[in-house]
């Protein structure tokens, strides 16, 4: 049932490609992003006020590149929250407000009060859920599916990578359709994204480059994310999933946010993971790399293979595949699970039930 492989985290990381293009290819029309046969009518979609993305963990991570790319492209202001979060702080939502919840299982409880709490309020809700059938997928007056199939380890990784790849669909269609990026921005994107089954399949090649980091941070008690924009948003996700399956503290931090306090905890030999995809970020990225290299750290740099990094800033690099900036979270997943696969793996750890935690949480 692992298909030879020794975990079904392992297995469901190798199914990304598939999964992207189960997800991804029916609703290019044209080469054109279309969500229509979803129920989603992206003429009404650009109209509302404003749009909150809520969702727990993992899901709530794909809501923040959602929120870069949908900000960045649609030109729409988003809010991300935690579920537990928002439901309990008086939010401020209204009718004229689209609520998109984002959940793999569809039955996490945080996430279905918040859908039933922004119904209440008469807001327009979207959900984007991988279990057909599920009470989020019941409750909620539109829902696009992701097509990821079952995914066992309770370390998400494959409904990750197609929660972002609906984001990106999502962000494009609703561009065009607000008239913030004309149509030949918009099959162009909309191209890359039928293109990135593609360059995961050629970011999991770097699995033994991961399976070297792991060993560099078996030893660590404790490892720092950092990055800046769509690479922050990645780095919470890489270190949530390093902490959940190989139980090393980390912690991801805004690239910008270190000097104001964090940095002090950087002592020699400290593993950085940075992040560095975007390239009107890079130079800013690389000179807080800079300042955590001078205190001891040991820095591994995940960035394109496009971008010259001078000598001695990382001491180990990993190289992705190019694509469209907008879409290098997608390049950047693969190796940030393999990272934390391979440290649980060498940890010795029950890679595919970490200890505490259940696969779809349904209490409060
Ligand atoms: O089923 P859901 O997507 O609603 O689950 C949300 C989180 O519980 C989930 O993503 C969790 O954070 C993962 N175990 C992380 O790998």
């Amino acid at each position: 049932e692992k298909g030879g492989y020794e975990h079904f985290m392992l297995k469901e990381i190798h199914e990304q490609p598939a999964a992207v293009r189960d997800t991804v290819s029916p609703r290019i029309i044209n080469g054109m992003p279309d969500l229509s046969q979803d129920g989603v009518d992206m003429q009404k979609l650009k109209d509302y006020r404003q749009i909150f993305i809520v969702a727990c963990g993992t899901a709530m991570h794909a809501g923040m590149v959602g929120k870069y790319v949908i900000e960045k492209l649609a030109r729409k202001p988003v809010i991300v929250d935690i579920a537990s979060e928002f439901r309990y702080r008086d939010p401020i939502i209204t009718k004229d407000d689209l609520m998109i919840v984002i959940s793999q299982s569809g039955e996490t409880a945080d996430t279905m009060a918040v859908l039933r709490l922004a119904k209440e309020v008469g807001a327009a809700t979207l959900a984007v859920v991988n279990v057909v059938g599920s009470s989020i997928a019941r409750e909620a007056d539109m829902v696009i599916y992701t097509h990821a199939g079952p995914e066992i380890s309770v370390a998400s990784t494959k409904a990750y990578m197609v929660q972002i790849s609906v984001m990106y669909l999502l962000a494009f269609e609703l561009a065009y359709a607000n008239g913030t990026i004309d149509k030949e921005r918009c099959m162009e994107l909309t191209a890359q994204l039928g293109q990135m089954p593609d360059i995961i399949r050629e970011t999991l090649e770097l699995k033994d480059t991961c399976s070297f980091v792991a060993s560099k941070l078996v030893n660590a008690e404790s490892l720092l994310y950092i990055g800046r924009g769509l690479d922050y948003a990645l780095s919470m996700e890489g270190s949530l999933k390093l902490k959940e399956i190989s139980y090393i503290h980390s912690e991801s931090y805004a690239a910008g946010e270190l000097k104001h306090g964090t940095i002090s905890l950087i002592t020699e030999g400290m593993p950085v993971i940075a992040v560095a995809t975007q390239k009107k970020l890079i130079e800013k990225t690389v000179s807080n790399i800079r300042e955590v290299k001078a205190r001891g750290a040991m820095v591994i740099l995940i960035c394109d293979n496009s971008i010259e990094v001078g000598e001695g800033v990382a001491d180990y690099i990993i190289r992705l595949p190019q694509t469209d900036e907008q879409l290098m979270p997608m390049a950047a997943a693969a190796p940030l699970q393999l990272i934390a696969y391979y440290t649980s793996v060498l940890k010795g750890n029950d890679v595919d039930k970490p200890r505490n935690l259940a696969k779809s949480v349904t209490v409060e």
